[in-house]
């Protein structure tokens, strides 16, 4: 199939690459000309393990190209992927203009059938605007040519994308049409080769479906940072509790883990955008406004540690801090709660030396403007002269340090781990402080 790509960021240029990979042609269109001269010149403007050997494959193989040219974008492909962005707009709901602006280019220059597929999470009744601006333009240019307007949401994760796109455990299709149905069906033929993933609806229900999963995923993070609070005034232990909980297969391990608050280019910005749909439709979603109130607290759990040990005033403090992607294995800072952190010990007047195995680029970009962050090359290399280490991000080489050069590195011997990575008693043994997320009882 002849499949065009709107938007070549972390959903666009994987599902464009993972296309090509089982024999599509695919042309990626991004109105950023930097990305597509890095893609063109054979580089990754993103970080995203394995997406390098797929791009690269395909771009050898001739199946994938990239282009800023929106005539030649929309010529290619029968099928038209909008893979753009959907910020927060200044209320928090979701911003559509760049959606509407990839309508109405398709609009503007089609001169055959096309299928356009919302791939961005968009709200419930975008494909209906979808569909009207692409009409209005043809009503503008006075020709009939026909088209179908289906709703695709994305589910992968970053830091596995290419996996996720390659093995999806659902494709979310909503429409109403036969001739897109039966396009989405093949389409998506290679990618449901053991069983049947396809799970089609209505178009609206697919929009609400996104949404629905980001909301559920928030509320049992929040509801973890909650109960870890708690934990920590009763003096229980949340890891204990959470495997506790999570051996209940009505409940299940995952998305289970306390910590220091979430963030990405996802969770924070769906959640608001959710609860704004519900605002507007005359209804307000109390759980998942608590959901979204609970994070915004989170984010400042590991300052009211820092401060409580170290005082409000943290001028003269210097302080190491591991990881400033908002997850592992992604250079995303979107919202990540590293931001607020460096943000908030600055302000006290604390400076800070950050180290991310591949983030610090982007912190260097978000923080041009910041003279107290400095960088580190390596992790150990944070510390010199530090009071104490802050983990924001449980990146793989943060599992198992030198617990012993740290405490000889650190001025005080304090470790404030968002992300409850190591066993405390260690941490005790070899005589520092650990400050972790509802411990509330020391684990020896
Ligand atoms: P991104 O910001 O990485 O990429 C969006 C790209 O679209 C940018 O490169 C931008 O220059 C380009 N663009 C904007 N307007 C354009 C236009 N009219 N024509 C061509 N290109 C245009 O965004 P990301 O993270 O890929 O997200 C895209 C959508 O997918 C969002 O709605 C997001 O919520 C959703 N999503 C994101 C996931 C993620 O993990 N990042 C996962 C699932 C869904």
């Amino acid at each position: 199939m002849k499949i065009t790509v709107v938007g070549t960021g972390y959903v666009g240029l994987v599902s464009g690459a993972c296309l090509a990979e089982v024999g599509n042609d695919v042309l990626c269109l991004d109105l950023n000309p930097e990305k597509i001269r890095i893609l063109k010149d054979g580089g990754i403007p993103i970080h995203e393990p394995g997406l390098d050997q797929v791009v690269s494959r395909n771009v050898a193989a001739g199946r994938l190209h990239f282009t800023t040219s929106i005539e030649e974008a929309v010529r290619f492909g029968t099928v038209q992927f909008i893979a753009v962005g959907t910020p927060p707009d200044e209320d928090g709901s979701a911003d559509l203009q760049y959606v509407l602006a990839a309508a109405r280019n398709i609009g503007r220059l089609m001169t055959d059938y096309k299928v356009v597929i919302d791939k961005s999470t968009v709200p419930v009744g975008t494909a209906d605007k979808v569909r009207g601006a692409i009409a209005e333009e043809l009503v503008k240019r006075d020709v009939v040519v026909p088209y179908s307007v289906v709703s695709n949401p994305e589910f992968l994760k970053e830091g596995a994308a290419v996996e996720d796109f390659m093995r999806p455990d659902r494709i979310v299709v909503g429409a109403d049409d036969e001739q897109a149905i039966n396009l989405m069906r093949a389409l998506y033929a290679p990618f449901q080769r053991s069983h049947e993933k396809l799970v089609l609806m209505d178009v609206r229900s697919a929009e609400l479906t996104k949404y629905a999963a980001n909301a559920m995923l928030a509320t049992r993070i929040s509801f973890m940072n909650e109960l870890a609070v708690l934990a920590e005034k009763l003096g229980a232990d949340i890891e204990h509790v959470r495997q506790g909980i999570g051996s209940d297969p009505r409940i299940g391990r995952h998305f289970l883990y306390a910590g220091c608050g979430y963030g990405g280019s996802c969770f924070p910005k769906d959640v608001k955008a959710l609860i704004q749909t519900a605002a507007s439709a005359g209804q307000g979603l109390k759980v998942l406004q608590a959901v979204e109130d609970a994070n915004e607290a989170q984010k400042l759990v590991l300052v009211d540690k820092i401060t409580r040990r170290f005082g409000s005033d943290l001028s003269g403090k210097h302080f190491a801090l591991w990881g400033l992607a908002f997850k592992p294995n992604t250079d995303d800072m979107r919202e990540a709660p590293s931001r607020v952190l460096i943000s908030e010990l600055c302000k006290r007047g604390a400076t800070v030396t950050a180290y991310d195995p591949v983030a610090m680029d982007e912190a260097r970009r978000i923080f041009a403007e910041e003279p107290r962050l400095s960088y580190a090359v390596r992790p150990m290399q944070a510390l010199d002269g530090a009071d104490a280490l802050v983990i924001v991000t449980e990146w793989l080489e943060f599992r198992s340090p030198d617990f012993s050069a740290i405490r000889k590195t650190l001025k005080s011997p304090a470790v404030f781990d968002g992300r409850n990575m190591y066993d405390p008693a260690l941490l005790l043994a070899n005589g520092l402080e650990y400050e972790a997320i509802g411990l509330g009882i020391k684990r020896n």
